[in-house]
């Protein structure tokens, strides 16, 4: 064993999702190991001591390097067993139902999400618990501790694992193993328990209607494709499916795989084709999803969990276990909350970022939620899980027998529409983002009772910055965005971004709800226009970040 000196770097502080930083961060001298060292040190010496963790990521570039070094210094560090993805290959999810599957005391991913990859992209490492989902903050604050103070790390340079070899890979006497195992086995046949394949084998192939469901998904060079070509090829025998960019690349083919209007418009164009009744996109790690019908049909992720929760019914899962209870994130438009109030089911609003669904799945109180920046998941695992999303989608569209369109229509028309969109203004100078926002903070109060007329009047019932009490282990979370909050509930809410790599992303969310099926055809941005231009005015965006129009529209 060999013990490295080594000295702390700076700001070594997992986000919203891990620690997330530009590759040629990632390539200091030791940094990748300081972190790992560190990760490892944060885990109880009693836990840690004969524990397995399982490991793997999305594929882009350094990942190669990087689990080379999670392997060297876990064979250092009382780590029994290591169970890794083949060639590292295993999707956020998959990484989620193996930790559940084997019971392993927890996972390191390797990914950056719906980031850029390659030589000049980012890199990105996330630390997840035994229940299969990502670290809570004392967990990630007791990882950073470690790395502020960091002396060194230690390793076994002679670990050398071929990735490519599925099975048992044993050394140091039999006290370390690397187990490489099938990137989709164990997540294919949980898909199996959740799904009725023989069921949407039927659908898709015809053998029940007239004509094989055609539909396509972008796996956009991230880790999805090996996943979807299992699913919908082998197992679903689909012949009208057509996967696109189903090799994961170094540099997700040069692109930004993060599934929305913008960076996934390709798939847009050939949906308004008509050629395809489902089309879906992945990011990098496959934990979001985006979901068009025919002709281009784009169905918010916010009503895509509100619509999954009216039609859960079609999917044997929750017909199995029911549903124990509907969540969504802040920021998430509220359909969801409708179906929850007519259904008569708890409901839960938690911060930005999946680990706070986790402690209430863990607990028996919520089995669906979502997040309007395409997650999409239930208590299956505990990450969101894009192809799960498309799966249940299939489950509802061959139960109704209608479209995507017809079936979001239909819900409107029962719940109501909520009006939904997202502004994001990228790498703006962190320093001004933070007065927007202290100063935004600082006004709270007295927006409370103002009214603002631009064709309809809107008065403000509640302004604050939201805080969180987790219902089961009582932590609280503050800070987690400002809220405006208007009388009819309408809101537009302000936060920053816990992803970004470079200066600051403000997020600018707008929800508005329209029970009157006669303006549900109204187009979004029409819609919402009077409340985008109070956002703009209260929070005096422009005259803060010099900005005058939003980098991405969702
Ligand atoms: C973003 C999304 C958030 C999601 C996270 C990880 O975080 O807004 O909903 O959980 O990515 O995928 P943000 O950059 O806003 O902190
Ligand atoms: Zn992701």
């Amino acid at each position: 064993m060999e013990i490295v000196a080594t000295v702390p770097y700076e700001g070594q502080k997992p986000g919203t999702s891990g620690l997330r930083k530009k590759v040629s961060v990632f390539q200091q001298v030791g940094y990748t190991e300081n972190f790992i060292q560190s990760l490892l040190n944060a885990i109880p010496a009693q836990q840690r001591n004969g524990c397995t963790l399982v490991v793997g990521g999305d594929g882009r570039y350094f990942m190669a390097k990087a689990l080379n070094v999670v392997v060297q210094i876990a064979s250092a560090n009382d780590v029994a067993r290591l169970v890794v993805g083949q060639n590292g290959i295993l999707s956020t999810p998959a990484v989620s139902c193996v930790i559940r599957k084997r019971k392993a005391l927890g996972g390191i991913i390797m990914t950056a999400s719906h980031n850029p990859g390659g030589l000049h992209g980012d890199f990105g490492i996330k630390f997840n618990v035994s229940n299969g989902g990502p670290a809570p903050e004392s967990v990630t604050n007791a990882i950073y501790e470690q790395t502020t103070s960091l002396s060194h790390y230690q390793l076994h340079r002679n670990v050398q694992v071929e990735f490519n070899q599925l099975g048992e890979h044993v050394f140091l006497d039999g006290k370390f193993v690397v187990e490489v195992v099938s990137s989709t086995d164990d997540y294919v046949d949980l898909m199996k328990e959740v799904f009725d394949f023989p069921a949407l084998k039927s659908f898709l192939t015809g053998a029940k209607r007239k004509n094989p469901f055609p539909i396509i998904v972008d796996c956009m060079s991230g880790v999805v494709g090996p996943y979807a070509k299992r699913i919908f090829c082998d197992e679903l025998c689909s012949s009208e499916a057509r996967i696109r960019n189903g090799e994961p690349l170094l540099d997700f083919g040069g692109h930004h795989p993060d599934p929305n209007l913008t960076y996934a418009a390709d798939l847009v164009a050939i949906l308004k084709t008509g050629d395809y009744d489902l089309g879906a996109a992945f990011d990098g790690d496959g934990d979001r999803n985006m979901i068009l019908g025919k002709n281009g049909f784009f169905v918010t992720p916010s009503d895509s969990v509100a619509i999954i929760a009216a039609n859960s019914q079609a999917i044997p899962y929750f017909r199995t276990h029911g549903l124990k209870g509907l969540a969504r994130s802040m920021p998430t438009g509220a359909a969801i909350d409708c179906v929850a109030k007519a259904e008569g089911l708890p409901f839960y609003e938690v911060p930005t970022g999946w680990k706070y669904f986790g402690n209430l799945m863990d607990a028996g109180r919520l089995s669906l939620c979502g997040e309007e920046s395409f997650g999409t998941g239930s208590d299956h695992v505990r990450e969101k899980d894009g192809l799960w999303a498309v799966l249940a989608w299939l489950s509802l569209l061959a139960a109704t027998g209608q479209s995507v369109e017809e079936v979001v229509c239909a819900h409107w028309k029962k719940y109501g529409r909520n009006f939904y969109t997202r502004y994001d203004y990228e790498e703006v100078d962190a320093a001004a983002a933070n007065r927007m926002m202290n100063e935004l903070r600082s006004k709270c109060q007295s927006l409370v009772g103002m009214k603002y007329s631009n064709d309809k009047e809107y008065e403000v019932k509640e302004c604050d910055d939201f805080a969180y009490e987790d219902p089961v282990d009582h932590s609280t979370t503050e800070k987690q965005g400002i809220r405006i909050i208007f009388t009819d509930g309408s809101r537009i809410i302000f936060r920053l971004s816990g992803t970004g790599v470079s200066g600051a992303t403000i997020r600018l969310y707008i929800d508005s709800y329209e029970k009157d099926s006669g303006k549900h055809t109204m187009e979004t941005q029409e819609a919402l226009a009077p409340l985008v231009s109070i956002a703009l005015a209260v929070s005096k965006l422009k005259h803060h970040t010099g900005r005058d129009r939003p980098t991405v529209i969702t």
